[in-house]
């Protein structure tokens, strides 16, 4: 039985390596923004609209309460807020969970998001002039949250089964 919770921010690769580290690992794989969207019959930019950022965080963090006390079996890729809301980072140091954090460079982030910006509500209305600064801020504010998963690993520049492997490498 495996527990594995995925955290980083948008971009950072959090479905890629897990749909990937589940084919490898022969875990099932879960995306906590796909429950969301499931669970509400919206999509996450929907509910940004309609419900806002508060009620969407409150959200999140019952959705994400919901799967860990009913599923013991899974790789969870959360969304690149949900550790920093609620408490949820709380989740990430729970005894039976590997959590990890895929940290990525700001250069490496605004490059990859700037393409696929407009699905993300938070960063679909900002422009090319302030897209990095915002990043690099947002990073920053964020990173404390981020640095309480048990692993972090750095996946510039790397191939996701590289990183896959790696975090193979690391589960007991
Ligand atoms: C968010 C990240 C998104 C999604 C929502 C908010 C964030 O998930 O949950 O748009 O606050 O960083 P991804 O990281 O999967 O894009």
């Amino acid at each position: 039985m495996q527990k594995i919770v995925l955290i980083g921010y948008m971009g950072s690769g959090k479905t890629t390596i897990g749909k990937l580290l589940s084919e490898k690992a022969r875990i099932p794989f879960y995306d906590l923004d796909e429950i969301i969207e499931k669970k509400s019959q919206k999509t996450i930019s929907e509910l940004f609209l309609e419900i806002g950022e508060i009620k969407f965080r409150k959200l999140e963090h019952e959705t994400l309460r919901d799967f860990l006390s009913k599923q013991d079996d899974f790789i969870l890729s959360l969304g690149g807020g949900t550790p920093c809301y609620a408490n949820n980072h709380l989740f990430l140091q729970q005894e039976d969970v590997a959590s990890f954090y895929l940290k990525a460079s700001v250069k490496e982030l605004s490059g990859r998001l700037m393409q696929e910006k407009k699905h993300r509500p938070l960063i679909a209305k900002l422009d090319d002039a302030e897209f990095e600064e915002f990043i690099a801020k947002h990073l920053f504010d964020r990173s404390y949250f981020y640095h309480k998963a048990k692993n972090v690993l750095s996946v510039d520049g790397k191939e996701p089964s590289e990183i896959a492997n790696e975090i193979i490498g690391k589960l007991a």
